[in-house]
């Protein structure tokens, strides 16, 4: 699967196999930093333009406070969630990210695993280095397929097909990195993923010069008119991701989402989007309770995830602190991530003063904030 198709020099990730011990996940960038080749790890850690929307997003999150219930009597929260037929342990799960084998040798194989063992969905990228069925044999758990929908029908079908066959369960259209934003950082060190000599996990079976690592092959004109081919051509539930704008929402539940996906892609599309949970509340509230909510970009603390769910959200996932973990100790380093957010997301739960996840609602915020 691992087929180098440039003349760059091997790429080296981390080969740690280890749990970690984590104290907070904004620790994790600087020690992958040490561990990682420069680009790729440039590649991981870096936004879009000036990176305001990825410092935003952090900041956001900052200026949403949390008013205690004390005194309710709280001992064992219970996390437990269902979204799109999939019981979930915790409302934690790990967001679509191309090319793994930049942060480890175990590449998306290591992701899984991990996963697998924190008992956390995890979604499969159409960029990986390894293909959606090495991936879902690893993680025999819950799983999406993120598509990245290909300009070629045949190929953009032949990737429904197989990630149905494989056992993922929803397809997860991500609609905003059709026009990719310049990543200065990329600029600077003349990196790309397809350049890494890295694999291309999921290219077409009959071949040909498809390189799913970049997004070259992706269509761009995209529009509601793909969302019709992939309900058309795959039975599994569509969310879209990428969504920012209430209007947006209310269009992707007319045209038949399963769920709503809101992202700005870790700050790495459009320059200039808002923090993915300053506009939560206006699609939470379009939403209405139609469909499930999923929720990316600066997730770092149990508090986050508390407020995320209290503003409307159903699950969130984390990102880039899976991929440093991943690096810094493999597949128990990604159990070791999502055992602490989960973690710290009951003992939120327990100071703040609920033990059920539903009672999570703006109640519990400061209405300034709110
Ligand atoms: C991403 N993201 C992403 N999203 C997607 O839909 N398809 C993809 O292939 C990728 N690839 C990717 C690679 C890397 C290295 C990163 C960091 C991110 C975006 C990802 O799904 C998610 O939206 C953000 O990572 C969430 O933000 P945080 O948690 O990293 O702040």
């Amino acid at each position: 699967m691992s087929s180098p198709i440039s003349d760059a020099p091997a790429y080296q990730g981390g080969t740690a196999v280890q749990k970690l011990a984590i104290v907070n996940l904004h620790e994790l960038e600087a020690e992958a930093k040490r561990i990682l080749p420069p680009a790729g790890f440039g590649y991981i850690a870096s936004g879009s333009g000036d990176e305001w929307t990825m410092r935003e997003n952090l900041a956001a999150f900052q200026r949403i406070t949390i008013e205690p219930q004390y005194l309710s009597g709280v001992s064992d929260p219970d996390l437990r969630v269902t979204v799109l037929g999939s019981n979930l342990p915790m409302p934690i799960i790990v967001p679509p990210m191309g090319s793994h084998g930049l942060a480890h040798v175990s590449m998306e194989e290591g992701t899984a695993k991990g996963a697998e063992a924190a008992g956390a969905l995890m979604v499969a990228a159409t960029p990986a280095n390894l293909s959606l069925e090495r991936i879902a044999a690893a993680k025999p758990g819950a799983k999406w397929f993120q598509l990245y929908f290909p300009s070629d029908l045949g190929f953009a079908r032949e990737l429904l097909q197989r990630s149905e066959a494989a056992g993922y369960t929803a397809i997860v259209l991500t609609a905003d990195t059709v026009w990719a934003s310049p990543r200065e950082t990329n600029l600077r060190n003349k990196f790309t993923t397809a350049g890494s000599g890295l694999g291309r996990g999921n290219v077409p079976l009959a071949g040909g010069p498809v390189d799913t690592r970049d997004l070259r092959f992706a269509k761009k004109a995209l529009s509601w008119g793909d969302v019709d081919f992939i309900h058309k051509n795959c039975r599994l539930p569509v969310i879209i991701k990428g969504i920012l704008s209430p209007r947006n929402a209310q269009t992707a539940i007319e045209r038949g989402a399963a769920a709503i996906y809101v992202s700005n892609h870790g700050g790495r599309a459009l320059i200039g989007a808002p923090a993915s949970i300053a506009v939560l509340p206006r699609i939470a509230e379009t939403v209405d309770g139609r469909v499930p909510i999923i929720l990316d970009g600066g997730v770092r603390r149990g508090a986050d995830v508390f407020r995320a769910l209290a503003l409307g959200a159903t699950i969130v996932a984390v990102g880039r602190p899976v991929l440093y973990a991943l690096a810094l100790g493999g597949w128990m380093g990604v159990q070791s991530v999502l055992d602490y957010l989960r973690d710290d997301f009951a003992l939120t739960m327990k100071i703040a003063g609920t033990q059920d996840l539903r009672a999570i609602s703006r109640d519990f915020l400061s209405p300034l904030y709110s």
